[in-house]
């Protein structure tokens, strides 16, 4: 039997309603910060990745589903959202447009790493990019449209951790530092963090390998390396937290995993017993110069991504994954020819009016009509007989009370929309 490829799952189902719930929830959270949907090819001319999200990082060196077309060109399947929309944002001119350009998206991204909860091949992302703004008020803001959708999802049990990497002259004195540092302790780091060394210094500090070696712990830290711009701009981040009353805790650790940051970053943690290694549910932070190492011109970015599977989980660790399917308001049946046209006029004219409707195709028996109905949650159940075609008079029943009623079929609207009302109501 054909298997799916290791690493990537099927949508379908509880997954499937969980999904379109989460798009629809972060949809209408986005629209209110004035937000435009946005979107780019899943897969790109490999350089953008390559050049752009950084080779010093796992995502880029050892992740990356590469591949060559027919024509010969070299392609990769997009492992993040940011690289691909600021590709798009220097192609489309779209800097010329009146700035800040907000956009927001929700796809799958792809990265070859090895599978366990939480971690996926092929992943759901919801993200977020704007560009045009150094001010860091929208620093704060990309921090809360994140905090502000857990939120609305109800779940409490997640942390804010953000840190700054500073500007340009403050990174260089920091690799610097680091390189410094670090030059000793050559033979003792893998070989990852040799050539992390000579590249960029600080992603040894993300090393997994090393994490836990005695020099380590007294790396220099980048807080000690911020000039003065740096600092400030750190600071107001926080005071325009505070001011939204978002809890968040500094922490010097925060490297990312993508060489394109500058100034804030941040993370959030699924702060959940048990839930596992893979807990950080959302990731983002400042990007000014990234449209520029790309091609373009030097506008500043900012923005986040939310790891949809992670956050999943963690709905249902906190029990908040219930969400149903809207209930069918009606069901149709009925067995002849005759019967099946006039069902499928009927069922036709209600879907036109609002309503969600499921029918009868296979002509089955009554009582496994009534089963059916049962199963999808219908509200009434409609029966087509003879009687009905000929006077255009219907039997309408009400699945929950079993009450019967006889309704001509141009009141049907109408006793539907108040029915229904009422039972909206009684809820
Ligand atoms: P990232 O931290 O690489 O950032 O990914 C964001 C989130 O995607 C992670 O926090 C995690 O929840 C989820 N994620 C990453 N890898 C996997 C995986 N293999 N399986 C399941 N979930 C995963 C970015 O991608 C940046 N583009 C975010 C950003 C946008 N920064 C600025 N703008």
């Amino acid at each position: 039997m054909l298997q799916k490829p290791k690493g990537t799952y099927d949508i379908y189902g509880k997954r499937a309603l969980m999904m379109n719930y989460l798009r629809s929830v972060f949809s209408s959270l986005i629209d209110k910060y004035n937000v435009s949907y946005f979107e780019t090819p899943m897969f790109e001319a490999s350089e953008l990745f390559h050049r752009g999200v950084g080779e010093t990082t796992d995502i880029v060196s050892k992740e990356t589903y590469d591949f060559k077309d027919r024509g010969d060109r070299d392609m990769t399947l997009r492992p993040e959202g940011t690289a691909g929309i600021v590709r798009s944002f220097i192609e489309n001119k779209l800097y010329a447009d009146s700035l800040p350009l907000k956009a927001w998206y929700m796809g799958p991204m792809f990265r070859y790493e090895r599978p366990q909860a939480g971690r996926y091949r092929e992943f759901y992302q919801i993200g977020f990019e704007c560009f045009g703004t150094y001010d860091s008020m929208m620093d704060a803001e990309v921090i809360s449209i994140v905090y502000n959708f857990l939120n609305l999802l109800g779940l409490k049990g997640v942390k804010v951790n953000i840190n700054t990497l500073g500007d340009k002259e403050s990174r260089e004195n920091y690799h610097k530092a680091l390189t410094d540092y670090f030059k000793p302790y050559l033979n003792d780091l893998c070989d990852d963090c040799n050539r992390r060394f000579e590249k960029n210094p600080l992603r040894i500090l993300d090393c997994k390998v090393d994490a836990d070696k005695g020099f380590m712990k007294n790396a220099p830290k980048m807080t000690d390396y911020l000039n003065a711009e740096s600092k400030e701009h750190f600071m107001k981040v926080q005071e325009y937290l505070n001011i939204m009353n978002i809890e968040y805790e500094i922490n010097p650790n925060i490297v990312r995993g993508l060489d394109y940051y500058t100034h804030t970053v941040f993370e959030v943690v699924a702060d959940i017993k048990d839930f596992g290694s893979q807990n950080v549910l959302a990731g983002g932070g400042r990007y000014n110069n990234l449209v520029e190492n790309i091609g373009g011109p030097s506008v500043p970015g900012v923005g986040f991504a939310i790891g949809v599977e992670r956050l999943l989980l963690a709905l249902e660790y906190e029990g908040l994954d219930k969400v149903q399917a809207n209930p069918v308001s009606v069901y149709i049946f009925g067995a002849s020819t005759q019967e099946k046209k006039y069902l499928m006029s009927l069922a036709n004219e209600l879907r036109s009016n609002g309503f969600k409707v499921d029918i009868d195709y296979e002509s089955k028996s009554f009582k496994n009509n009534f089963k059916r109905a049962d199963k999808i949650n219908a509200s009434f159940v409609i029966i087509i007989g003879d009687e009905e075609v000929k006077t255009n008079v219907l039997t309408i029943k009400n699945n929950k009370t079993k009450e019967e009623y006889k309704v001509k079929h141009d009141e049907i609207i109408e006793f539907l929309s108040e029915k229904l009302g009422d039972l909206d109501e009684d809820k």
